[in-house]
């Protein structure tokens, strides 16, 4: 069987350490050579490195998990954010053209303005409204500018059992706080970083095999539809056997935190295509958020269980 080099940057962030916990489980394909890169391997920002990173791991396909993610950050500094989310993507676009593999690229639902009231297509109008969105639309753009042979797939609101994030994040605050504030005037589709990269798996085995009309842009989310007060009252509920606090939710709206960055109040993503295309269903994120504290409990990072 041909082995294939695979490429992974951003292997310590939510998506790269999702891959390599399929990687630790024997949930890749056994012909893969999985080649990983942290910030500290390859800094993206870093052409020379970037580019010594490319040639000297001679991939047959590259997995783009990194990126500058912060939406408050980019916010601050938009020079790293186009210089990570814009600039470095152009550059692997250019370098995977000119040895002529398939780039498989992550981007967001934030590159929509979420005017709509129904779910978005991969094809229609991007209107980012922060610094993080503009950057990972330029990402997009440069890729589809330069190199013909790009996956982007489009997720939304990521969680996981790694780093910290919506699940995590909110797991803290269960256990700091006495009163938890969270809106639901924002509503998307929150996305388990495992089903993102169990899914990066399926698209990287096909492209592997020469899979022709499987190139473009995708999107992939959980379902249902949810606000972030949506999300932590469920997360409340699956974490109720892991603890004995029992803080109060509250329910309010954006407008209480006037220094928030703007964010699209609707970017529901319509997922058919990667269905169509792939077979990759949407999966529960409530399915996720149980997968995740488990994966954590199993890890000894759940606090003491009820007496
Ligand atoms: N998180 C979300 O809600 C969300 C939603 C939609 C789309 N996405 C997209 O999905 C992708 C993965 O997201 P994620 O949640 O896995 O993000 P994450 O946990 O923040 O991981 C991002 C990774 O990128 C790395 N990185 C940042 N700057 C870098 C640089 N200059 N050079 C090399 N590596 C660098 C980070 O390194 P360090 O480990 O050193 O920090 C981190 O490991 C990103 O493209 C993101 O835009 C995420």
């Amino acid at each position: 069987m041909t082995r294939h080099r695979i490429m992974v940057l951003g292997a310590a962030g939510q998506v790269g350490q999702s891959i390599q916990h399929l990687a630790s489980h024997k949930h890749l394909p056994e012909n893969w050579d999985l080649s990983l890169f942290s910030r500290t391997e390859c800094n993206i920002t870093n052409p020379s490195m970037l580019r010594d990173a490319i040639q000297r791991t001679n991939p047959d396909l590259i997995i783009n998990a990194s990126g500058l993610t912060n939406v408050e950050h980019a916010e601050r500094d938009e020079n790293l954010a186009m210089a990570t989310n814009f600039h470095a993507v152009a550059q692997m676009a250019a370098q995977c053209s000119a040895l002529d593999i398939p780039i498989i690229h992550l981007s967001t639902d934030y590159v929509f303005d979420g005017r709509e009231h129904t779910p978005y297509k991969p094809n229609d109008q991007m209107n980012p409204l922060n610094t993080y969105g503009g950057s990972k639309m330029m990402g997009e753009e440069a890729l589809r500018h330069e190199h013909p042979w790009h996956v982007i797939l489009r997720i939304s609101s990521v969680f996981s059992a790694f780093r910290r994030n919506i699940l995590t994040g909110a797991l803290a605050l269960i256990e700091e706080q006495e009163e938890l504030r969270f809106v639901t005037d924002i509503v998307s589709t929150p996305t388990y970083a495992l089903d993102v990269a169990q899914a990066i798996v399926t698209i990287g085995k096909e492209l592997m095999l020469g899979k022709a009309d499987g190139y473009g842009t995708f999107h992939l989310t959980g379902e249902p539809i949810a606000s972030r007060f949506d999300f932590v009252e469920e997360v409340m509920k699956a974490y109720e056997p892991f603890t004995m606090r029992r803080p109060k939710l509250v329910a309010t709206v954006c407008a209480e935190f006037p220094d928030y960055v703007r964010r699209p109040p609707y970017s529901v993503m319509d997922c058919a295509k990667i269905k169509a295309t792939y077979g990759i269903d949407q999966k529960s994120w409530k399915d996720g958020i149980r997968d995740a504290i488990s994966i954590l409990h199993n890890a000894g990072r759940t606090p003491r269980m009820p007496r």
